[in-house]
């Protein structure tokens, strides 16, 4: 199994090297843990929906250093796409545009975009510079975990994942932990309107704020992984419960079935005490503000969902604007059960 190394100058170098060379590199962004492959070669694009287990449909977002080199992968750039990338990027930002001819199939998933982002992560951005020198300098990468698994936000998640999945040449990166802790913003630019097709690390205000108001994605939006209902899921049985709720939900289970090995996602509530302390019961209180709550979501998923539980409960956060990229997320990992 790959293990994660830690990134020094000299290993940020062989990755670019290994990514010259059609092998895959997991990768820190400020967002999530990246899965890299050199985006202009089908081949090696190819390594990374096997490593997945990812649809060969499903699109994956190009990242680049520059603008000059994002707008080399479109066809056309519309002058609002130069208003969002200079408010937010480098940033977690992707934007879709119509695609340059030469931008692979295996990228596209045979649709006419491609989706574009400059991360902002020092080690992402080094890494696609010294790819730059000796290579295209673009990378595509997806979030580095199973496909429809809860994305990773350290290393040793993405080994946990994807690392028996990988080559013997293939690299993961260890660059600590992310700092955003949900993926990026996606916006289509390839439509009549700009539209936010997955909510993510800039909020909509931010970007309404930049480029007027938008209307939400409707009817036949492009394919995103991402937007399927049922994603970001853990293996246990997970539901999102409202607040005045959660702790009867937890306890109701309990009681019923004491071996159950349930876990917990609590921001307000609280357990009765002897309760809590039950060594069936693994619960962590969570931030209370939405930007340290998406800064930890992901490793808390993905430290439960080790314990081998049976039941996840999670509190259901206000739907407020301010939340809506956690909720995105927390809806998407408990749709298949808690319908
Ligand atoms: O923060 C992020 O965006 C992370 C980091 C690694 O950059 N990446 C990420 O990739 O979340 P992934 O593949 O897990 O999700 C990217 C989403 C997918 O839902 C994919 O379908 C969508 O972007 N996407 C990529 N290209 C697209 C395109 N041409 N049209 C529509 N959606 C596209
Ligand atoms: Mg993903």
């Amino acid at each position: 199994m790959a293990k994660p190394q830690s990134v020094n100058p000299c290993l940020l170098s062989t990755a670019a090297e290994l990514l010259a060379l059609g092998h895959l590199v997991a990768f820190p962004t400020e967002t999530v843990y990246g899965l890299g492959a050199d985006g202009l070669n089908p081949k090696a694009v190819a390594k990374i929906f096997q490593a997945k287990g990812r649809p060969a449909d499903h699109p994956v977002i190009l990242h680049v250093a520059d603008v000059t080199k994002a707008k080399s992968l479109a066809l056309n750039w519309p002058a609002v796409a130069d208003q969002l990338a200079q408010a937010f990027w480098p940033g977690p930002m992707t934007l879709i545009l119509k695609r340059a001819a030469h931008v692979p199939d295996a990228v596209t998933g045979g649709q006419e975009s491609v989706g574009v982002r400059i991360p902002s992560h020092p080690v992402a951005l080094t890494l696609l510079r010294e790819f730059s020198g000796i290579g295209s300098g673009v990378i595509a990468a997806p979030s580095a975990n199973r496909f429809g698994a809860i994305s990773p936000t350290r290393a040793i998640d993405v080994a946990n994942s994807i690392g028996d999945r990988l080559g013997p040449h293939d690299l993961i990166l260890d660059g600590g932990d992310c700092q955003v802790g949900v993926e990026s913003t996606i916006i289509d630019l390839s439509g009549d309107a700009p539209r936010i097709l997955r909510p993510g690390g800039i909020g909509r205000q931010a970007i309404e704020d930049v480029i007027g108001k938008m209307t939400s994605a409707t009817g036949n939006a492009p394919r995103v992984s991402g937007a399927l209902a049922s994603h970001y899921a853990p293996q246990a049985k997970t539901m999102l419960i409202d607040a005045a709720q959660v702790v009867e939900t937890i306890n109701k289970h309990h009681l019923e079935q004491p071996t159950l090995k349930i876990g917990g996602l609590l921001v307000h509530a609280t357990l009765p005490q002897d309760v809590a302390s039950n060594p069936q019961l693994h619960i962590k209180t969570m931030p209370a503000d939405p930007a340290a709550y998406a800064h930890d979501l992901y490793a808390a998923l993905n430290d439960l969902d080790r314990q081998g539980l049976d039941l996840i409960v999670i509190e259901a956060p206000a739907n407020t604007a301010e939340w809506e990229a956690v909720l995105d997320r927390l809806k998407r990992a408990t749709y298949s059960t808690s319908r």
